[in-house]
């Protein structure tokens, strides 16, 4: 007589069994694609510290889109490249009716009508400190004012025919405000994707390569409004804020060395959650991928099923228009 009897791995031998009791998929449906805008034509500019991804003008981003169109990615969420001269202490244009978002915005919805343009709402890519504020004298970040400028933003965007607006700034009250600013003006049934947990991170540095607010910060930190990565109770306390303000889609920002606090909202409130996979993250996989110390592929497919596993609902990466690719190649 055999022994074991209970054989764990009598539904692995098989690829049948084995796709049969998948727990957790990933579909294209879960995609958001970042992407990067800069001023100009026919521009797409790499972005060194991120192999793979672009900055482009309006007139190539359209192509990128196409692209994204074709392989059923249903969003992307959009963040201007703005030259220095166009920095300010205060950042005002980001509330320029005609600044490079809302043309982007006007653009794409123009081109592709059903494809989610869904935008950043913050003010780091306009100041020319590259703070996500208004600052005092001291240099403290001004939560009031700072809100107040964010909710005239997401009316720009909306306006120019933004489907989503997704505040990413950590401030408090924002949620609230935005919310209130776009009943008050007839957008009701826009949704707000709040960055609920966002952490003071230092897997963003690429992406502020990417935009260029790198420099701009210099030696300064976020601290004073994004999460210390110690907290997990805050991160609770945050997601039911942005719910009670009125918050659509919480996001959990970074992602893989966050999963514990994005299963942790998933568990406790009734809502759609997403993260996203940050400009470290993938960096990190593209950099060992590049020195052949691990296969890109595979370690992609198997970070973005971890999140799903972790209770994402929504998945923001730079890995949207590969892992699509891929999903439509083997599924
Ligand atoms: C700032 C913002 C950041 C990212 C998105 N929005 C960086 C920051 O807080 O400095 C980072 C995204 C990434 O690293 O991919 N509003």
């Amino acid at each position: 007589m055999s022994y074991p009897h209970i054989r764990m791995r009598r539904l692995r031998a098989k690829a049948f069994t084995r796709k049969l009791v998948q727990e957790h998929r990933l579909a294209v449906a879960d995609l958001i694609c970042p992407l990067f805008v800069i001023p100009g034509k026919k521009q797409k500019i790499a972005v060194s510290s991120m192999p793979g991804v672009y900055r482009f003008s309006i007139d190539a981003l359209l192509y990128e889109i196409e692209a994204l169109v074709r392989l059923g990615i249903p969003a992307a969420v959009l963040f201007p490249v703005i030259p220095p001269e166009c920095k300010s202490p205060d950042g005002h244009a980001a509330v320029q009716s005609d600044g490079l978002v809302p043309q982007a915005v006007a653009a794409i919805k123009q081109r592709f009508p059903e494809f989610g343009v869904i935008t950043d709402v913050a003010l780091d890519p306009y100041t020319d400190h590259g703070q996500d504020g208004l600052l005092n004298a001291a240099g403290y970040v001004r939560n009031d004012q700072t809100i107040q400028l964010l909710a005239q933003q997401a009316l720009v965007h909306v306006a120019a025919g933004a489907d989503m607006v997704a505040p990413s700034d950590m401030m408090d009250g924002r949620i609230g405000m935005i919310r209130s600013a776009l009943e008050q003006h007839g957008y009701t049934e826009t949704p707000i994707l709040a960055y609920t947990a966002k952490y003071a991170s230092a897997f963003y540095g690429p992406f502020r390569d990417a935009v260029g607010s790198r420099q701009a910060l210099g030696k300064a930190d976020k601290l004073s409004y994004q999460m210390h990565p110690s907290q997990t109770n805050e991160a609770l306390h945050e997601a039911e804020l942005d719910i009670a303000e009125g918050a659509d889609i919480l996001l959990v920002k970074p992602g893989l060395p966050y999963l514990d606090v994005l299963y942790r909202i998933k568990t406790q409130f009734a809502k759609p959650v997403a993260v996203y996979q940050v400009s470290g993250e993938y960096a990190m996989l593209q950099a060992a991928a590049q020195n052949q110390w691990l296969e890109l592929e595979p370690c992609m497919i198997e970070s973005l099923l971890a999140f799903k596993r972790a209770g994402a609902d929504v998945i923001l990466t730079y890995f949207a228009k590969q892992a699509a690719q891929w999903l439509v190649s083997t599924t």
